[in-house]
């Protein structure tokens, strides 16, 4: 496995390689990221990682300080997962004198967007320069973050980028709370109780395939649970995936969208109905 760290060395590395897959990540790696590793290896013949803190996805006051970071540790799972190169840029090789932004209107805007104003601007800018930098011709995300993957297909979309992205399901803990770099702020006991999050989806799932046409009260009695369970929640929705659009009456291929604040660390989470 070869690791660079500049975007020279990871061209030169990847110069010529006719099949490249790529999984953009901001390490603390997880199983979920396994998991795209191991799409990524199954349908490519090199695996690119990128494990990159990207400071412009962090509004200010957000936990950029406090994100956790291993590298020694995320650089093993990724060798003994058969990543073949790992691009570890510092921020000054990534932003040096950087003025572009690349901003995507329609589903950035909702929910995520709302909520946290330049996120989804950071996320696209730099996935659109790391794009260019590893020029995959796959790369995979989780869908755990439900509307990246929409603003991704949306700029992937607009641009023509020759990209085939692939969403891949998220990887839950025993209990079924969503596996997340960020759940390193729960302790184990808090992370137990933030699983209700996960079944609180799964009850709203079965009302609304019992009855469709009740979105509007059965959304308002999942927030209600949550809010009794400590829960301080953001919204709880059921959208489009691709425009991220709230959407009634419930129907397959919409999904529900949960976004709450426990024990002080914001989760989010999503189902297929
Ligand atoms: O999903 C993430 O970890 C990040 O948003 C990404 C796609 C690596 C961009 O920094």
């Amino acid at each position: 496995m070869r690791v660079c760290g500049t975007i020279a060395e990871v061209r030169a590395v990847l110069a010529g390689e006719p099949e490249v897959g790529f999984v953009p990540t901001m390490g603390a790696l997880h199983a979920g990221h396994v998991a795209l590793v191991q799409k990524c290896r199954e349908e490519c013949k090199k695996t690119a990682v990128s494990i990159f803190v990207n400071p412009t996805q962090f509004a200010p006051g957000e936990d950029l300080d406090k994100y956790p970071r291993r590298t020694e540790s995320d650089l093993e799972l990724c060798e003994s997962n058969g990543a073949d190169v790992v691009f570890l840029p510092t921020v000054d090789e990534m932003y040096r004198g950087s003025l572009t932004t690349v901003h995507v209107t329609g589903p950035s805007e909702l929910w995520e967007g709302a909520e946290r104003p330049g996120h989804f601007d950071g996320v696209a800018t730099v996935v659109l320069k790391l794009f260019h930098i590893v020029q995959p011709v796959r790369a995979y995300f989780g869908l755990k973050d439900l509307q990246q993957c929409a603003v991704l297909r949306q700029m992937v979309k607009d641009l023509d980028l020759a990209i085939g992205l692939r969403f891949v399901e998220t990887v839950r803990d025993e209990f079924g709370l969503a596996l997340s770099s960020r759940n390193d702020y729960l302790s184990s006991s808090v992370r137990l109780e933030a699983s209700n999050l996960h079944r609180c989806l799964q009850a709203c799932r079965e009302a609304l395939l019992r009855q469709p046409n009740n979105v509007k009260s059965i959304i308002q009695e999942g927030r209600s649970t949550l809010v009794h369970q400590g829960f301080g929640v953001s919204y709880l929705a059921l959208v489009d995936p691709v425009s991220m659009q709230e959407e009634a009456p419930a129907r397959t291929g919409l999904r529900l969208i949960v976004a709450a604040r426990f024990h002080g660390v914001r989760l989010i989470d999503n189902i297929a109905l």
